[in-house]
């Protein structure tokens, strides 16, 4: 080959960086908006060693309900394996306008209703059709990791508000008002939050609720752990319990959590029949409609004996009471008690980096929790353990853990 058929160094090196270029060109650029978040390292490393005890799950360790697998069985052995209405399954609708009716004595319509592939896909719905260039969504550092990337992604700028794990995470609803703007579009909730595990008291959501709906701000508010209120007699403050009025308001939920259905796919979200008609829309660009025989297998789950939720309660209850205990005990963690959910997040001295303590603790320890800055920019050093394992696995994990913080020089 001649010099000019291959092309001259200069060339050669241009053509490189052309292609190097067009690699990179590959993606749209909003790609860089989602971040690689530590555990990714820390789950590839675990998945090489023996003997781990996994307190970083963030899905329900208990078996899905017999009746409820029942019913997806049954749903696939009847033939009901097609695509359902694009809105949701008519008799899930049915179930989920019956159950928040009750539950929060408030009337929906099936109109109120869109069924999702999950609480993701739901939560994907809401931030993409809306967050755009211009447009500032107040969400709490820390959070569900799932939130800021996707407004980012759209071009829509995150502000957070943070909490602190010494007064258990709690979110102050002065400071959300205080944070707000005229530039303010949403403010994204979750309570029981992922990953402190804090529930927000009703003052708290009415509160903000109210001073959003005064300046026509928006309010996505992720409930998927609106059962897993661990503290007995707390009422769980749902937005749709602070609200008469649902034209600002997208409430977002799943089977995932509450009946053990991650897996499963099926999600929901909440809100006036005008927003939902055009998210039902945009629904049918995305999944189109979530899986069929999962959808029969939410309508057993609502409509079925609901004693089972408040025996698992109890469970993560007792749980979320031990590990509570063991965090206290130990060395340079700062702990607190979680009001719901499965996690707690407990901070290491300031100038800690999680990331680093948590690698050296999956090598030498083998128990494997989540460092905090999977979870926003205020938190690098704290650290999730999930209680989604049983007791005897947590102490266990504890038993290892104590001794060896113990020898850590953290200042
Ligand atoms: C706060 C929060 N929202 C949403 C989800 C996703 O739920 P789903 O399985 O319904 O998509 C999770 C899962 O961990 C979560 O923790």
């Amino acid at each position: 080959m001649t010099a000019s058929a291959k092309g001259s160094p200069e060339e050669m090196i241009t053509g490189k960086k052309m292609r190097y270029r067009k690699a990179k060109a590959r993606w749209h650029p909003s790609m860089q908006a989602i971040p690689v978040p530590g555990i990714r390292r820390m789950v590839n490393l675990a998945s090489t060693m023996e003997d781990v005890i996994h307190l970083s799950i963030g899905q329900p360790d208990l078996p899905t309900p017999e009746h409820v697998i029942d019913a997806y069985v049954d749903a696939l052995r009847a033939g009901q394996t097609g695509y359902t209405m694009d809105a949701g399954l008519p008799e899930l609708l049915e179930a989920l306008r019956d159950y928040y009716g009750a539950r929060y004595d408030r009337k929906l319509e099936k109109e109120n209703i869109l069924i999702t592939s999950g609480a993701t896909e739901a939560m994907y719905l809401a931030l993409s059709a809306t967050a755009a260039p211009g447009r500032q969504f107040l969400v709490v550092d820390p959070s569900f990791l799932l939130y800021a990337p996707l407004i980012r992604m759209n071009g829509g700028e995150v502000k957070y508000v943070s909490t602190n794990a010494s007064n258990g995470h709690q979110l102050d609803p002065e400071a959300v008002i205080r944070a707000m703007s005229d530039r303010t579009f949403a403010v994204v909730l979750n309570s029981p939050n992922n990953p402190t595990g804090a529930v927000y008291p009703r003052e708290t959501i009415e509160a903000i609720v109210e001073e959003c709906a005064f300046r026509g701000i928006h309010v996505f508010s992720d409930e998927v752990y609106d059962h897993m209120v661990l503290d007995e007699g707390e009422e769980y403050a749902s937005v749709l319990r602070c609200t008469a009025d649902l034209d600002h308001i997208m409430c977002i939920s799943s089977f995932s959590k509450t009946y053990s259905m991650a897996g499963l796919r099926v999600g929901w979200v909440i809100s006036s029949q005008g927003a939902i008609k055009k998210l039902r829309r945009y629904h049918m660009f995305t999944t189109s409609v979530a899986n069929t025989p999962a959808q029969f297998a939410g309508v057993a789950a609502l409509r079925g004996d609901q004693q089972l939720v408040h025996d698992r309660i109890q469970i993560y209850r007792e749980r979320r009471d031990r590990i509570t205990e063991l965090v206290q005990h130990t060395p340079h963690m700062e702990g607190y008690t979680p009001g719901g959910a499965f996690y707690i997040f407990p901070d290491l001295p300031p100038h800690v980096d999680a990331n680093d303590l948590c690698m050296r603790m999956l090598k030498e320890t083998g128990v494997c929790a989540v460092p905090g800055d999977a979870f926003g920019d205020s938190c690098s050093n704290s650290l999730r353990f999930s209680f989604s394992a049983p007791t005897e696995r947590i102490e266990e994990a504890f038993d290892r853990i104590i001794p060896w913080m113990k020898k850590q020089k953290l200042g």
